[in-house]
């Protein structure tokens, strides 16, 4: 089934009397995994008040274009704190209108900024869908159906309406839909079946090496961007496996998750898995090195000072590009400098087809408006191991392809789209070669 797991939906909401089922609407996205903010325009006011929706969905409900409201509470860059709008859109994963009057999809086709919710409509770079809700005559007219043509041409999701009995005692075609169904296209919205009939395998988190049975060494990897690339290639319709180090994340929706413990462990699994896969992505922080021997019993201190003498773990990436029919190879390198030289390097030592470089401290300084790191949380890394955003910049033997700062989960869609390109244009030249 379907989910919005992680998924940032923006739910605007216009005035019309459908507008009392957008509580509904708001429980059901958030039951299905989705985190929800509300914007109401001053008509949706009218039939249903910000306090309810506030309530539902656990944020405060944003009305003004240039009110003080809760965007503190969202990620921003230090350029669009004072543009509220601008903050809303990039937060959001898909912006979905319901109901959206005829007014407003009216307001839609001319660009109109001229509210907060119009102005982020603008401003949004991810989908947009509206579902709209109107009286049959509106509905029919000819004005609202060319309305609807144009929005469509331009790429927004038009969802129903649906057929039945309407508020002002008519019936016909103009009903906003149910919100159980409305739940159910978002999200379809997210898949895109880029990915469809293939298998990919993962690697995720850190690694855990024993020193006795009480200590081991591990590093600060949460496995954020794993599971994320994880759901995301299952949203793309991969069938996937994801072998995780130990995390506190709990399994990805739809993936099949098999937890390891030390880089050992991840390199056995990842070869029982290996057979039959067509993409392999190494995104796990794998230890380069472990205990030679591990204690039988706790290690007791004795003197000033302990030596331990540490060997190579086995490199799973280049294990798995060595065999004799490698999938599609992917690898991660974090940099903190000369980011493309090192990251070129690891792509051709290693064998690989894509290098996700993860720029760390300056060493992303030329790539764009994403080197001047994010205030995300408190006390937390902005970008990298421990943060939920990060910024990546892709490498392949043809060039660079620097991916929009974004969250883990947005970044994770936009490089299964850029794998999926690949694997595809590989695919259709061996076919035509
Ligand atoms: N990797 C792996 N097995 C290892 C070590 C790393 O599969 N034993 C994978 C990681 O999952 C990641 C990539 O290799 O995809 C990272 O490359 P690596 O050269 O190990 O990066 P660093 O550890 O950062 O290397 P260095 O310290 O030399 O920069």
């Amino acid at each position: 089934m379907a989910t919005l797991t992680n998924k940032r939906i923006l739910l605007g909401v216009t005035g019309g009397i459908a507008a009392y089922k957008t509580p509904d609407l708001v429980r059901r996205l958030r039951e299905a995994g989705a985190e929800v903010r509300c914007v109401m325009t001053r008509a949706a006011r009218e039939f249903v008040t910000p306090l309810t929706l506030h309530a539902v969905s656990d944020h405060p409900v944003y009305t003004d274009l240039f009110g003080a409201s809760a965007t503190r509470e969202l990620p921003t860059t230090s350029t669009d704190n004072a543009m509220e709008h601008i903050a809303l859109a990039r937060w959001a994963d898909v912006v979905l209108i319901a109901p959206a009057s005829a007014d407003f999809l009216a307001r839609l086709v001319h660009g109109r900024a001229d509210d907060l919710l119009a102005s982020l409509c603008l401003a949004a770079a991810g989908p947009l869908a509206v579902a709209p809700a109107m009286n049959r005559q509106m509905w029919a007219q000819p004005a609202t159906q060319s309305n609807l043509t144009v929005l469509r041409e331009r790429g927004v999701r038009i969802l129903g309406p649906g057929d039945g009995s309407q508020a002002c005692g008519e019936t016909g075609s103009g009903r906003m839909l149910e919100p159980h169904e409305l739940t159910a296209l978002c999200a379809g919205l997210f898949e895109t079946g880029e990915l469809d009939g293939l298998n990919v395998l993962i690697t995720a988190g850190p690694t855990w090496e024993a020193i006795d049975p009480v200590r081991g060494i591990t590093n600060r990897s949460s496995g954020k961007m794993g599971y994320a690339l994880a759901a995301a290639a299952a949203e793309a319709g991969a069938r996937v496996t994801l072998i995780s180090g130990p995390t506190a994340l709990s399994d990805p929706d739809r993936v099949r998750t098999l937890r390891v413990t030390s880089a050992q462990d991840m390199h056995d699994a990842v070869h029982r898995e290996i057979s039959g896969i067509h993409i392999f992505i190494g995104v796990a922080a794998v230890a380069d090195y472990r205990p030679s021997r591990i204690a039988a019993h706790k290690i007791k201190k004795t003197g000033e000072h302990l030596n331990l003498e540490f060997e190579r773990t086995p490199d799973i990436l280049a294990s798995v590009a060595a065999l004799p029919h490698p999938p599609f190879m992917v690898g991660f390198a974090a940099e903190t400098e000369n980011l493309e030289a090192n990251a070129r390097a690891k792509l051709l030592d290693k064998k690989l087809d894509l290098v996700a470089a993860n720029p760390v401290g300056d060493a992303g300084a030329g790539f764009g408006d994403w080197t001047e790191p994010r205030a995300v949380g408190q006390g937390r890394p902005a970008y990298g191991f421990e943060s939920d955003t990060n910024r990546l910049i892709l490498l392949d033997r043809t060039g660079t392809t620097p991916l929009p700062a974004g969250t883990k989960p947005a970044l994770a869609r936009l490089l299964v789209h850029e794998i999926a390109l690949r694997v595809r244009a590989a695919q259709s030249s061996r076919r035509t070669g």
